[in-house]
């Protein structure tokens, strides 16, 4: 099967299928939690090398203060339960987005998971809080324009140098992105990172989102004409 080095997911449908279950939202992303392990697991026998993952959006503040505060809880919950699992599996976790704006105590839990994991070199599973696409750009602009005008930085600067200012910067370029739950949008997700990337769109929720799903999706990536721009003869 082609490879798929990076693999970059948007988590959707969570709330949806709560609902349908006669459930809060909050119970859909409490599943969602535990999905983020399963999923990670399998990804991991699937040969993917970086899992980046949306837990939380720069625009998901809008929510009610219910559901965000359940939702920046979920971190303290899932490292408890599964850290350790992670450790062995050598799992290594790395945070994208602005983690000081989080609730100091999750803030805390993602960086201890962070810095817990950062001796081993298996999966690099990505976690998104307060991450979006065009604020990364934006800051990135400014770091790189401070740069320049302190000297440190040319005004020359190519594509490869601009990526460095990104959060993503010790991260290949995206393979695959897979958005579940049938909408068919990026939402100001990873857009300088998914430039060539192959896209999925799943119907099904993120919850019943399960490793034979995530197989399919591979398999169906398997096939694609990759040609970056170029032709293929
Ligand atoms: C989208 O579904 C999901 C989210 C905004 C939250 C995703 C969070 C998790 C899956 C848990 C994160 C795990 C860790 C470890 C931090 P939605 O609520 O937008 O669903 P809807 O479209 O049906 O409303």
């Amino acid at each position: 099967m082609k490879e798929c080095k990076h693999l970059a997911i948007i988590m959707d449908g969570n709330g949806r299928w709560a609902k349908a279950q006669g459930k809060p939202r909050t119970a859909g992303h409490l599943v969602g939690a535990d999905n983020v392990r399963t999923i990670a697991i399998a990804a991991n026998d699937l040969g993917v090398k970086y899992l980046t993952l949306y837990a939380f959006s720069t625009e998901n503040w809008k929510r009610s203060r219910e559901e965000v505060s359940y939702i920046m809880k979920l971190p303290a919950y899932f490292f408890k339960k599964y850290m350790q699992e992670f450790i062995d599996r050598g799992f290594q976790m790395h945070m994208i987005g602005e983690l000081d704006e989080l609730p100091a105590d999750t803030e805390r839990v993602l960086k201890e998971a962070v810095e817990e994991s950062k001796k081993n070199t298996g999966l690099s599973l990505n976690i998104c809080m307060n991450y979006g696409s065009q604020r990364e750009i934006t800051l990135a602009a400014r770091h790189y324009a401070k740069d320049v005008l302190e000297g440190k930085a040319d005004l020359n600067i190519d594509e490869a140098g601009f990526e460095k200012y990104l959060m993503t910067k010790d991260f290949p370029p995206v393979d695959l992105l897979i958005r579940t739950s049938g909408e068919e949008r990026i939402s100001n997700y990873l857009l300088w990172q998914i430039a060539y990337a192959e896209l999925e769109f799943v119907p099904e929720s993120w919850p019943e989102f399960t490793p034979e799903v995530l197989k399919r999706c591979l398999e169906e990536y398997s096939h694609r004409d990759r040609r970056f721009g170029g032709v293929h003869e």
